[in-house]
């Protein structure tokens, strides 16, 4: 299928004019392919809005003014007809209407239909973060994108309704859980943008932002592919672990996020909601970091006696892996 035809061809009577501007009050700066066309046709809608309500309030005002109850005028109480006033008045709205829809209809399809030869990325949405999967594996809280290519996005929920959206792309759409969603689109200039969820999913919702990153194709490359090699150990490996394993619900800043945040926690006595032993206090060190990845359920921390959220990491870490996790969390002492 090919809309290109009809869409460039409705175009040429867009406002196109208004296209291709900086980042103003209504909209943050056009990085992909898609936003000359979103916002010239927000502004023809704009601009139309606009001009007939001048035309019908201004009218109304002059005839509220010029027929008004005053002392010698006799008004007539017959309506008058008049062929050209009624044609006109319902055929020019009936056509702005309709290319209203078919442009619109045009862009939607542009955007519904995803392109051959993209770069796909897949897209873990939860609460309340995002993370975005290579072909090689690599994993990052960052959207990395080459710029000038078309990206696919595969993407899915892991437990309510998200929704991606990338003002400066002019692109966004619900990630639903249980099924995998696509989009796509072409980013046209490098830089960093926001990246927002758009669909309320609980309290830290208003906290599910991160960033895209789009970089030329070659440092797109480079970053991919040291992005997929584990650092061999120390704290990188351990920050290495955190963004892809912890970060979700541990956060490295102080916030609160599902479990407690990881700052300024190492070295510390710790109040404990619930043990296994009955004690009130643990010691934030190596064997209690330890077992909280091992065993989350044996002594959660006060304020967090659901500890039950957090599944066990036993067999998917390793203890040259932990010991990484715990050259990190050393690094995160106040
Ligand atoms: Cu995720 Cu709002």
């Amino acid at each position: 299928m090919n809309f290109h035809f009809g869409k460039d061809m409705l175009l040429t009577n867009g406002l196109n004019l208004l296209a291709d501007r900086p980042a103003d009050f209504w909209f943050p700066e056009q990085a992909s392919t898609f936003a000359k066309e979103v916002d010239s046709f927000y502004y023809f809608i704009l601009w139309l809005c606009i001009v007939f309500f001048a035309l019908i309030v201004g009218g109304m005002v002059y005839f509220i003014f010029k027929y008004r109850e005053r002392p010698g005028y006799k008004g007539s109480p017959e309506a008058l007809h008049n062929n050209f006033l009624e044609i006109s008045w319902t055929v020019i709205p009936t056509l702005i209407v309709i290319y209203v829809f078919v442009r619109g209809t045009f862009g939607y399809l542009e955007m519904a239909s995803i392109p051959k030869n993209t770069i796909d990325i897949d897209v873990k949405a939860q609460k309340w973060a995002w993370s975005f999967k290579y072909d090689n594996q690599a994993e990052s809280p960052v959207l990395y994108l080459p710029v000038g290519e078309k990206i696919k996005l595969t993407m899915r929920s892991d437990d309510v309704i998200h929704s991606l959206f990338v003002p400066a792309f002019r692109a966004k759409a619900d990630v639903v859980p249980g099924r995998y969603t696509p989009m796509w689109f072409q980013p046209t200039k490098t830089g960093t943008f926001d990246l927002f969820c758009t669909e309320y999913c609980g309290d830290k919702h208003s906290r599910m932002i991160t960033k895209v990153e789009v970089l030329p194709l070659e440092e797109f490359n480079a970053w991919k592919a040291k992005a997929a090699q584990a650092p061999e150990g120390g704290p990188e490996l351990g920050e290495w672990l955190y963004v892809r394993r912890c970060k979700s619900c541990h956060s490295n800043d102080g916030t609160k996020v599902v479990g407690p945040s990881f700052k300024g926690s190492w070295g510390k006595e710790v109040k404990l909601g619930k043990s296994d032993d009955g004690s009130k206090t643990v010691e934030f060190d190596q064997n209690y970091v330890r077992q909280s990845i091992l065993y989350p359920q044996k002594k959660a921390r006060d304020g967090y006696q659901s500890g039950t959220q957090m599944n066990s990491f036993e067999g998917q870490l390793n203890d040259d892996q932990i010991d990484g996790i715990i050259d990190y969390l050393k690094t995160l002492k106040d």
